[in-house]
Parts: C-alpha cells; sequence; structure tokens
C-alpha cells in the first residue's frame, strides 16, 4: 500500500544515472570518507568546521540535517550511481531558507561528468511540482564556476550580489533565481525539443 505524503518525508528519486535516496544517519560514514577535501568545502558557507572533525557528517546529520527533515523544513538525499547503489558519491538538499533552497556537493572521483545537472533536474522539479514553491533561490561565489554554470545552464537568473563567508573567506557571491512558472516553460521548451 503506497504511503500517504507527509512534507517531511524525503521520497526516493532517480535520474537515468543516479539514484538519490533519503538521507539516514548511517550514511555518515561514507560521508566523511568523502566529503572533507579542500576542493568540495572551500565554496561551502562557514558554517561548515575546517578543519572537518572526525565526526562532523554524523554530528551535523544527527544534530542539523535529520531534525530539519523531520520539521518539514530540509529535504536531503545522497546520491548513488544505478551502477552501484551502495556507494555514496555526493548529496543534494532543498531548503526552505532565505535565499538558499538548494545546496549541493559531489566527491571528486565523480566530478565534470553532468552527474549534478541531473540531480539538480529532478530535485528542482520536485521543489516546484510536489513542494509547491513559487520561486527558487540559490547563493553562490562568483568564483565558484562550476556550481554557476549549473545555474546557467538550467535557465535562473542572477538578481542579487552580496558578500558572504565561506570556509576560505569572505567572497563576492551571487544570488540565483527562478520562478515556477519559468521552470516549467523551460522544461516544456526541452519535451518540444526534436530529438536526433
Ligand atoms: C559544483 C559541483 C557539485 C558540480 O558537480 P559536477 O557534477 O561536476 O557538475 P557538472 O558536471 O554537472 O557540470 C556543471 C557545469 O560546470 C562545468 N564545470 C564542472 N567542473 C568545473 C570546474 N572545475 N571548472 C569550471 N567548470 C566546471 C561543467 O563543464 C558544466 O558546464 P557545461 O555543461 O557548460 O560544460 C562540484 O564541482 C562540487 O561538488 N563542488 C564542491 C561543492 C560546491 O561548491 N557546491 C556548490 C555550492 S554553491
Amino acid at each position: 500500500m503506497p504511503r500517504p505524503y507527509r512534507s517531511s518525508m524525503t521520497p526516493d528519486l532517480a535520474t537515468e544515472r543516479l539514484l538519490l535516496r533519503p538521507l539516514e544517519l548511517a550514511d555518515a560514514g561514507q560521508v566523511q570518507m568523502l566529503f572533507p577535501h579542500w576542493e568540495i568545502v572551500r565554496y561551502l558557507a562557514n558554517t561548515v568546521p575546517w578543519p572537518y572533525p572526525p565526526d562532523g557528517a554524523f554530528t551535523y546529520y544527527r544534530n542539523q540535517a535529520l531534525p530539519a527533515v523531520e520539521r518539514g523544513e530540509e529535504w536531503h538525499w545522497t546520491l548513488r550511481l544505478k551502477s552501484a547503489p551502495a556507494e555514496v558519491i555526493g548529496s543534494i538538499a532543498l531548503l526552505r531558507k532565505e535565499n538558499n533552497n538548494r545546496g549541493f556537493w559531489l566527491g571528486l572521483p565523480w566530478h565534470g561528468q553532468g552527474l549534478m545537472s541531473e540531480a539538480c533536474e529532478v530535485v528542482t522539479d520536485y521543489w516546484f511540482d510536489v513542494l509547491q514553491s513559487p520561486v527558487l533561490r540559490v547563493p553562490k561565489a562568483v568564483v565558484n564556476v562550476a556550481s554557476r554554470r549549473i545555474s546557467e545552464k538550467s535557465g535562473m537568473r542572477m538578481v542579487a550580489r552580496e558578500e558572504r563567508e565561506y570556509v576560505s573567506g569572505r567572497l563576492v557571491t551571487e544570488i540565483w533565481e527562478i520562478t515556477a512558472e519559468e521552470w516549467r516553460a523551460r522544461r516544456q521548451g526541452r519535451r518540444c525539443v526534436p530529438r536526433g
């Protein structure tokens, strides 16, 4: 029997190459091995402790991420390749925070293969279609070229510029946004593009 939908319940999602599984505390061990690298943390908010403590992933999931999921304020998924579903390769989250609605990171061996672009499509669909949010806003350090490209490619607009504190210090930041209407129009356009 299908489980009744609750806004605090995070569903399994999938893309062509990826499985997105709701975050569990048991994922912390794998994340602890994968996440603490300078190239991953440098452009994340300075709420990420650095140097990363040995229990950093466990503590963050237990004290912050999972309680926020329970409150229906955040939705967290681990990313896995369909070809190796037991292995966590990264993470993506949706957040009901002002100007900060989506965050992600990917383990270094999987960078540059279009995987996060793929994950963003399905998670952003969820933000608009299931959570019925009117707008998605994300902050990005200007120097974070890969992350900015994901915003550009998905039809987002830069709406504000400010400075924010990151693990690597104070950096110029752009706020990118897309409305539900714009997202749906873009999706419709993509479906109409003839293939081959
Ligand atoms: C941001 C991040 C998740 C991107 O993941 P990814 O799967 O490698 O991204 P994609 O392969 O989907 O690439 C997205 C775009 O960025 C480009 N890109 C990827 N890595 C890049 C790099 N190091 N430098 C410049 N451009 C890069 C890609 O070419 C692609 O653009 P294109 O389609 O025009 O070629 C990954 O770099 C990461 O984990 N970074 C550290 C954490 C982080 O900064 N998170 C975001 C905070 S706002």
